[in-house]
C-alpha cells in the first residue's frame, strides 16, 4: 500500500510519515518546502519538491499510483490570510481541489484532510462537537471550511471515501517556532533562549493535543471502513497562563512573563469533544499534556544545544 503525503515535511506530516514507515506503508511526500526543510525527510521516503497547486502533481500521481492521500499541506497562518486571502485560497482552496481531481482521476480508495478547530469561530457551547454551527472568522478558517465542503461534494458525485480530521491545538517535538499556530514551541523557544516570554492575556484556554496521538488518529482514519468529520482533541482546556507556569517549572526558569493584552480576534475559550473520534475510528489521545510537554522539552533541549 502507498500513501502520498501532502505537506510531509511539516510538522504534522513527518510524524504521520514516521507512523506509516512503521506500518509497513510506502511513502511519498509531496512539499514545495514553504514552511519546512528537506533535512529531516527519512531516507526511504520518495520526495518530491512541487506545489501541490501545479499541473505537475498529476505526473505524480500517474507515476507513483498511490492507494491513499494524506492532504495536509496549507497556507497554516491565519495572520496570512488576512494579510493576503487569495494566496491563502489558491493553495487552500485551488491547492485541494487539485489534490481532489487527482484523486478522483487515479481512483484513490481514501483521502484524509487536516482540517481545524478554526472552522467552528466563537464557541457557543462547550465542548464543542462536530454539529456545533461554523462561523469562520478569518480567511485561512474559511478555506479550511471551503475544502471540507468540497471534499463532502467529491464524495457525494465520485463516491471518494474521506475523513475529515479537525484539529485542535497541535503540540509536540520538532513544530516551528516561528509559525503562530504553536504557543507552546513560541514559549519553550523564548524560555530556552532565556528571553522573557510574552504572554498575550493568560486566562484564555487552549486543547492541547499531542502530535503522536494526532499522527495516530490520521492513520486510523486511513484504515476505517468509515467516512466522516472528527475532532482530534483531547476535550481539556488549560490556560496560557498555567501551561506557561508548567514550562516554567519544567525548566527550572525564573524568567517573569512580559504581560500583554488579549490579541484581537482571539477566542477567549476552545475544548472540542472528542467522543465521535473515539466511538467510531477507535481512537484515543494517549499523552496528558505533562507528558507531551517533557518529550517536546527533551526534543527542544537538544536541539538548542546543537
Ligand atoms: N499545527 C496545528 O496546531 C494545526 C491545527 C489545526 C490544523 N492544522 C492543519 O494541519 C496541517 C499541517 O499543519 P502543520 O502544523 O504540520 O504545518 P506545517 O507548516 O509544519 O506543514 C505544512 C507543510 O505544507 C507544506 N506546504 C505548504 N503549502 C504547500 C503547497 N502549496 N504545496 C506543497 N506543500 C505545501 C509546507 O512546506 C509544510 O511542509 C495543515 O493543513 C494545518 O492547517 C494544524
Amino acid at each position: 500500500m502507498k500513501v502520498l503525503v501532502t505537506g510531509g515535511a511539516g510538522f504534522i506530516g513527518l510524524h504521520c510519515v514516521r507512523k506509516f514507515l512503521e506500518e509497513n506503508l510506502e511513502v511519498v511526500i509531496v512539499d514545495n518546502l514553504s514552511s519546512s526543510s528537506q533535512a529531516c525527510i527519512p531516507d526511504e521516503v520518495i520526495f518530491y519538491n512541487i506545489s501541490m497547486e501545479t499541473p505537475d502533481l498529476k505526473m505524480i500521481f500517474a507515476k507513483e499510483q498511490p492507494d491513499y492521500v494524506v492532504h495536509l499541506a496549507a497556507q497554516i497562518s491565519v495572520k496570512k490570510s488576512l494579510e493576503d486571502p487569495l494566496r491563502d485560497c489558491l493553495s487552500n482552496i485551488n491547492g485541494t481541489l487539485n489534490v481532489l481531481q487527482n484523486c478522483i482521476h487515479f481512483h484513490i480508495k481514501k483521502i484524509i484532510f487536516a482540517s481545524s478547530a478554526a472552522v467552528y469561530g466563537e464557541p457557543g457551547y462547550l465542548p464543542i462537537d462536530e454539529a456545533h454551527p461554523q462561523n469562520p472568522l478569518s480567511f485561512y478558517a474559511l478555506s479550511k471550511q471551503t475544502a471540507e465542503k468540497y471534499i463532502q461534494l467529491f464524495s457525494d458525485h465520485f463516491d471518494l471515501d474521506y475523513c475529515i480530521l479537525r484539529f485542535s491545538n497541535v503540540y509536540g517535538p520538532g513544530q516551528n517556532a516561528h509559525g503562530e499556530a504553536g504557543v507552546i514551541s513560541i514559549f519553550l523557544n523564548q524560555l530556552l533562549q532565556q528571553k522573557n516570554p510574552i504572554l498575550f492575556g493568560g486566562e484564555q484556554t487552549r486543547d492541547f493535543i499531542y502530535v503522536q496521538d494526532v499522527a495516530n488518529a490520521v492513520s486510523l482514519a486511513l484504515h476505517a471502513k468509515k467516512n466522516g468529520t472528527f475532532n482530534i482533541s483531547t476535550n481539556s482546556e488549560t490556560k496560557i497562563i498555567e501551561l506557561l507556569d508548567q514550562l516554567q517549572h519544567a525548566l527550572n526558569s525564573s524568567n517573569s512573563p512580559v504581560h500583554r493584552p488579549l490579541r484581537e480576534g482571539d477566542i477567549i475559550h476552545s475544548r472540542l469533544d472528542n467522543t465521535l473520534a473515539m466511538k467510531e475510528l477507535n481512537w484515543k489521545a494517549n499523552h496528558s499534556l505533562k507528558q507531551g510537554l517533557l518529550e517536546t522539552i527533551r526534543f527542544s533541549t537538544k536541539a538548542n544545544a546543537r
